[in-house]
This record gives structure tokens, sequence and C-alpha cells, in this order.
């Protein structure tokens, strides 16, 4: 198998998008893909200050790696943070691989350590530890950007995150969680700081790709609290059978919710001829009559 681009020997062939590529070639790809999407729907904009939210894992050590890269040319400053959660044979090894990360990277890393708020994830009760550590992370993020004057928070959310994330949403019946699916949500309060997920169309697996092809450090084990996820297990499934499956799907639901959002935006009025409603001078009704009366 020959790289597409350069004819090397290929290290993965890409199903989703149909190529084989090397793994220099590959670099170039994933990071032409990202900003791509990052100008596509506006994520981050000239002269903004980005807070990189980092675990240590594959996928926010990707989207650092790529904010870098891309920093200069798009005109934005990345700074990383990360949040030491007090989990015991975990936390401390997360902490390290984020602090290399940033050294090999030559960026700024924020520490914040839950501890210095008088407890940890591993003090709070078994059945809550996961929405509790939600919640920690949520306020923290925001707290640290906003004090220290950054414009948006990134997470290292991926297309897997935001396909069943609205899977579990919309089968319980929750449909009031529009803006979590896009990969902008603008601040809607001084105190709340813009979200962006860069990420948002990639998969966890090019991701891993480009954490090797690179050779950026990672923790490979995941945190000692996390669930299975059946739900990320089907979606896999599915991208098995129908390759593009993630991809189509993050970027028709981006592309849904900001139409709609336009159309609510949008004012409408009364038609001049008629009074009826419409969103133009004229109605679609008075104009078939203009048009075809005899
Ligand atoms: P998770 O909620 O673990 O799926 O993580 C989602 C995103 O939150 C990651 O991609 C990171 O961007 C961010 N994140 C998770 N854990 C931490 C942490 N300990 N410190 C900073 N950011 C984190
Ligand atoms: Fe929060 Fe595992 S990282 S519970
Ligand atoms: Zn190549």
């Amino acid at each position: 198998m020959k790289c597409r681009r350069c004819g090397r020997k290929a290290i993965e062939k890409l199903k989703a998008y149909g190529i084989a590529l090397c793994s220099e070639c590959y670099i170039g790809f994933y990071e032409e893909l990202v900003e791509r999407s990052i100008r596509r729907f506006r994520v981050i904009k000239r002269g903004e200050r980005v807070l990189a939210c980092i675990s240590g894992g594959k996928d926010s050590s990707a989207m650092l790696g790529v904010l870098v890269a891309l920093s200069e040319r798009l005109g934005f400053e990345v700074e990383a943070l990360h949040i030491d959660l007090g989990i015991k044979g975990y936390s401390d090894k997360s902490r390290e691989i984020s602090k290399k990360l940033c050294e090999m990277l030559g960026v700024e890393m924020n520490l914040v350590s839950l501890e210095e708020f008088g407890f940890t994830i591993d003090g709070v009760e078994r059945r809550k530890v996961c929405s509790a550590c939600g919640t920690v992370k949520r306020y923290l993020m925001n707290r640290y950007a906003r004090l220290n004057g950054f414009s948006v928070i990134a997470t290292g959310h991926t297309s897997e995150d935001v396909i069943t994330f609205f899977f579990k949403n919309w089968l319980s019946g929750n449909f009031s969680w529009s803006e979590k699916f896009l990969p902008r949500t603008e601040s809607f309060d001084e105190k709340i700081v813009t979200r962006i997920r860069p990420l948002y169309d990639r998969s966890e697996k090019e991701n891993m790709l480009y954490v090797l092809c690179r050779k950026l450090p990672f923790l490979a084990e995941s945190c000692p609290y996390a669930p299975q996820d059946e739900w990320k297990e089907i979606v896999y499934y599915i991208e098995g059978r129908k390759p593009g499956f993630k991809r189509n799907f993050v970027l028709n639901l981006a592309k849904y919710l900001l139409e709609r959002e336009e159309k609510r935006k949008e004012s409408y009025g009364y038609c001049k001829l008629c009074g009826e409603v419409t969103t133009s001078d004229v109605c679609a009704f008075c104009k078939l009559v203009e048009k075809y009366k005899k």
C-alpha cells in the first residue's frame, strides 16, 4: 500500500476518505482537515487567546499539537491548562504527561489542583463521581480562563463524543442541548467564557494516528472511574459498516443547528401586498399571483 501523496510506504488506509497515507503526509492531511473546519465554522477568530484544556489523553494531546501548528497562520495564541483532579494512581501520571507535552511543544502550562478547594475526585461518592468530575472541570476551566483573560476555552471532544452525547440526550427526551453539539458555543454572559471544540469532526482514531506520527506524549490508560460506554461501541460498529458515518453525522448536525439558528434570528414581517406573514417584502403567494395572473 503506497501513500497517495508521495508514493512512499503508507501507514494506514483512511476508509472515511478513501486514501492511504504515509506518516509524514498524514500529519499534513490531519492539520489541513482541522484548519478547514476551523475556517468553515469560524471556531477561532484572529487575535484570540485560546486556553487549551489537556487531560494527558490522546485527544487533547492531538488538539494542543494541532493548535500550536496552526496558531501562527491563523493568528491566535495558545496556552494549556491541566486540572489535577486528585485521582490516586492516575492524576499524577496525567499531570506529568501534560507537562512533558507542553515542554515539547514550547507551550506555557497552567496548572490548577482541585485539592486547593478542599477536596478531590477520590473523595466523591462512587455513584456521583463522573457527574461531579464534569462539574469540577467545567467550573475550573471557566473560572481560570476568565480570571486570566483568555478569549476561548478549547476541549478535545471528538465526533464520537458528539454523537454519543446526541443519542443519549435524544433518547432520554432532553432537547435543550443544541449548543453543545456545535464546534463553537458563544458566551451568553460576561462570566461565561466561549467554548470551542476544534476536533469536533475528527475521530479518536484520527487523533491517535496524529499523536503517534508526531511522537507526542499521551497517557494510554483511561481514568479508573470511566464507565464502559456502549454507545461508543455502537457508533464504532456503524462506522465500520458505513465509513464516513461519524464525520457526515456531526457536520450535518452542525449545519442543521446553525441554519435553524439563522432562521430563528431572521426577522419576519408582513407582505406589503396582502398583509400575510412573510420573511421578505412580498410573500411567496403574491409573487406567484404577480407572475401568473392572467
Ligand atoms: P472528558 O470529559 O474526560 O471526556 O474530557 C473532555 C475534554 O475535557 C478533554 O478532551 C480535555 O480537553 C478536557 N479535560 C479532561 N480532563 C481534563 C483535565 N484533567 N484537565 C484539563 N482538561 C481536561
Ligand atoms: Fe473525571 Fe474520570 S476523569 S471521573
Ligand atoms: Zn506520503
